[in-house]
């Protein structure tokens, strides 16, 4: 089985960007990470960042995984063309914020992802997309689930 680990605009940057707000963890670490604890239970993780939006539909096009976690980072705020790449794609769907999006600036409470999203986290930091990992490994046949 396995997860495509998606992550948006800006994320490439992770470990430098905002510190304050999303810590000093660097995307190579939490893709380590969430690659280590899919292994774990027997998942293969492949991964993605880009800042551009059509590759990432291009990629989830690719119908070759069983489940996705994502950070959409800004798009989940507007993005109704990823909102329905996910809804597509037909398989189970973990959404990850690693800051507490619901207590920022208010262009940020909108997410127009959440109800393609059958997980959600915000605001645990980075354990947030092991958490969504975990959720992934629960659930025994991610394709029922949606
Ligand atoms: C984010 C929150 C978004 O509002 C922001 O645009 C990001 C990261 C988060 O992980 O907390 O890029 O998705």
């Amino acid at each position: 089985m396995r997860i495509l680990l998606l992550n948006g605009p800006n994320l490439g940057r992770l470990g430098r960007r905002n510190v304050a707000v999303y810590g000093t963890t660097t995307l190579a670490q939490v893709v380590e990470a969430c690659r280590t604890r899919a292994a774990e239970g027997g998942w293969e993780l492949t991964h993605l960042q880009s800042n551009h939006e059509g590759a990432v539909i291009d990629r989830l096009e690719e119908r070759d995984y069983d489940a996705v976690v994502i950070n959409p980072g800004a798009w989940s705020h507007y993005s109704y063309a990823l909102r329905d790449a996910l809804e597509a794609c037909d398989v189970a769907v973990a959404e990850v914020h690693i800051s507490a999006v619901e207590e920022r600036e208010a262009f940020r409470q909108t997410d127009v992802v959440a109800d393609v999203s059958q997980f959600r986290v915000s605001g645990h930091g980075v354990p947030g997309y092991l958490e969504a990992i975990d959720w992934i490994l629960e659930t025994a046949d991610p394709r029922q689930t949606p």
